[in-house]
């Protein structure tokens, strides 16, 4: 982290000069509540000690000056008028953020800006929420907006939804900015009330296995997935008319509504009035710290994605199978919104080391690849890095 940290004030002392605000925004991981937040929902995710790292300072000017230190790219432009989308992809998340400022209300002057982080790519752990909170926690400050916390979840995921063109729920920029060292966040994704569960990490360690894949139809299937689930509250509806999301549907009542579903619906619908009650269950598990159950749960959430929502795919599936017969794991399933990714593992302390080798070995003879695992800190929100975190991070 340390290293992360000098590298880019390095370069953005190089580029434009002292006197910068530096900022830390996490990736995060979801122990269960998959495909819950656009169904009005509950998760229960955590920020974990992956980052991106931002130096930003305001330029006196009307253009925002950005450097992606990963990708070596910098990009530039007027931010005066109306702003169009990039071309570059990357940009579109800080300028997403501005628009979404603007429609708001707020002055946005220019800006430079150099960032970099450890988060994977498209690995399911949020790295464009860290970006989108982390530029827009570091405006918040330089212009001292005072936007307050919720407010700027809901920012932050306009941004993703109007400008980038995803149409993501809110768990992800939610739990990036408000996340709680050692504390799962559970959010009612309709009230946006939120409570922490305290999630220690002496004896059982997070473990994503990412299985290296990218697919495109992730993006796709996504917006699908959201329009079954539209179709499914609008059959519904048609019985009662107080149905206004998934949120509302008990299981019995689905049930008996069956034939007056198409199919697919019906199985897509069953799986998220299932994971919703699944979460509420799993924070009870927490509060009775039975880990054993809470962990069943996150199979039987596996098997939902796989065989009900169809959002998994043979290598998450292989990685899941694999995890489920080595001692020591108390959970596993896909995580995100699937087709590639990671999985999440909760795995005992004394059998950690077993289990990484374990895992890749076994993965390695099933699919003939390599299975990159990395071990999570559930770690704190979006914040300014100070010189004293500068020293001990
Ligand atoms: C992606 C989205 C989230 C959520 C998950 C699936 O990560 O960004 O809003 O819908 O998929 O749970």
């Amino acid at each position: 982290m340390k290293k992360l940290s000098n590298q880019i004030t390095n370069e953005f002392e190089q580029r434009f000069g002292d006197d910068y605000l530096l900022i830390k925004s996490p990736g995060r991981v979801n122990l269960i509540g998959e495909h819950t937040d656009y169904n009005e929902g509950f998760v229960l995710p955590a920020a974990v000690n992956k980052n991106i790292v931002l130096a930003m300072k305001e330029n006196g000017t009307q253009q925002a000056r950005f450097y992606a230190v990963d990708k070596e790219e910098s990009f530039e432009t007027d931010i005066s008028g109306d702003l169009e989308e990039s071309g570059l992809g990357w940009p579109d998340y800080l300028l997403g953020v501005i628009d979404q400022l603007r429609k708001h209300g707020y002055e946005i002057n220019g800006f430079d800006c150099v960032f970099g982080g450890d988060i994977p790519i498209g690995a399911g752990m949020s790295s464009s929420a860290a970006l989108e909170g982390g530029v827009l926690f570091g405006l918040d400050q330089l212009r001292d907006l005072k936007i307050g916390p919720v407010e700027m979840a809901k920012i932050a995921q306009k941004a993703e939804n109007d400008f980038v063109g995803v149409q993501c729920g809110i768990m992800d920029q939610f739990v990036s900015l408000n996340g709680k060292k050692g504390h799962a966040l559970k959010l009612d994704c309709r009230s946006l009330d939120y409570e922490f569960y305290p999630f220690d990490q002496q004896d059982v360690h997070i473990v994503l296995c990412d299985t290296g894949v990218r697919r495109e139809l992730a993006t796709s299937e996504y917006n699908v997935r959201r329009q079954q689930c539209e179709q499914g509250v609008a059959a519904l509806q048609e019985f009662d008319p107080d149905i206004n999301s998934l949120r509302d549907v008990d299981l019995d009542f689905l049930i008996l509504h069956q034939q007056d579903l198409d199919p697919i619906v019906f199985k897509r619908c069953k799986y998220v009035v299932e994971e919703n009650r699944r979460v509420l269950q799993a924070c009870n598990d927490l509060d009775r710290d039975d880990l054993a159950s809470f962990g069943q749960r996150m199979f039987q959430s596996h098997i939902g994605l796989r065989n009900e929502y169809e959002v998994s795919c043979k290598e998450l599936n292989t990685l899941v199978d694999i995890a489920w017969d080595i001692k020591g794991v108390i959970g596993s399933r896909m995580m995100g919104g699937g087709f590639g990714g990671c999985t999440i593992n909760l795995v005992k302390d004394q059998q950690l080391e077993t289990f990484v080798g374990q895992i890749t070995d076994q993965y390695e003879e099933a699919l003939g690849e390599s299975v990159k695992i990395y071990k999570t800190k559930v770690s704190g929100g979006t914040h300014l890095l100070n010189s004293k975190d500068l020293a001990s991070t």
